[in-house]
């Protein structure tokens, strides 16, 4: 399938291991040229060397912590130097927050930002100039959670608060050329991730997890979930505005 990514401008936070990793992987192979964000300088820089090997027409890593930094100077600043981005992916989040439900405002705030707002403030600034153009494709990487309301608290609402502006604000971009979109994996393993301690270990979590709440019995890959990203991302999902994407294993 021709997915038109060839030569687009691509945006993508959070690429330096895992998931995002497979994800930048997966443009490189699409001969796009890649602006990849994170802050760990070594694990971008073997990044930016596969990458280069696989295809992309370009690789420029910058190291930011979209956390501590002004995201929206922080935008402003990438499309100053790189130019308006067709393709912006935002990956950065995760569950490795406050698990307490009775947490403070200073606790749910953090894991909004983390798996939410942050990208969000960029999008403020992303976005606009690619309504101009008339063509623009925005990822977000939500999760499972967000549906399915399970596991840590703050981390299934803040996908779900996540869900729902990608929900709602890619319909009003939806006659403008932009396809706002997320998909929401289910728990995937890979060298150095949540699970694959757990798997490394023996744990009896593992099994336990997998046979009651993963139907496919088994993790999903990086890849798995780049693959959906890269459709996302492509002319393909044109008729997809808003669209909430689960590629979970049928997670139960
Ligand atoms: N893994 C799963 O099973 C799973 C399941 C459902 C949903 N998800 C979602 O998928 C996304 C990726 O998950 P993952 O497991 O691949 O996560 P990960 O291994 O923790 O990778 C996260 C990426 O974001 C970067 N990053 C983290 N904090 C950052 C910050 N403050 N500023 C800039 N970059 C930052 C990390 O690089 P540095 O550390 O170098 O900055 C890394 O490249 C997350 O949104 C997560 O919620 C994952």
């Amino acid at each position: 399938m021709e997915l038109g990514i060839k030569g687009k401008n691509v945006l993508i936070v959070g690429a330096s291991k895992g998931i995002g990793r497979a994800i930048a992987i997966g443009f490189a192979r699409e001969n796009a040229n890649i602006v990849a964000v994170a802050r760990t300088e070594d694990l971008m820089k073997e990044v930016r060397d596969e990458a280069l090997a696989k295809g992309a027409g370009s690789f420029e890593y910058i190291i930011e912590d979209i956390m501590v930094c002004d995201t929206k100077v922080f935008a402003q600043s990438l499309i100053d130097r790189f130019g308006v981005f067709d393709i912006v992916v935002h990956n950065v989040g995760g569950s490795l927050i406050s698990r307490d439900p009775l947490g403070d405002g200073e606790a749910w705030n953090y894991a909004l930002k983390f798996n939410a707002v942050a990208s969000i403030d960029m999008n403020s600034v992303l976005i606009p100039p690619m309504i101009e153009k008339g063509w623009g494709r925005v990822v977000q990487i939500s999760s499972i959670s967000g549906k399915m309301l399970r596991g840590n608290p703050l981390y299934a609402s803040a996908k779900a608060f996540l869900n729902a502006y990608v929900e709602s604000v890619g319909r009003a971009l939806a006659p403008k050329g932009v396809v706002l979109s997320a998909v929401e994996p289910g728990a995937v393993s890979f060298e150095g991730s949540y699970w694959d301690k757990f798997v490394k270990e023996g744990h009896p979590r593992v099994n336990d997890f997998l046979r009651h709440h993963q139907a496919i019995d088994r993790f999903g890959t990086p890849e798995e979930i780049a693959d959906a990203v890269l459709f996302m991302a492509s002319e393909k999902s044109s008729f997809m505005p808003g669209a909430v994407v689960p590629v979970d294993g049928a997670n139960m």
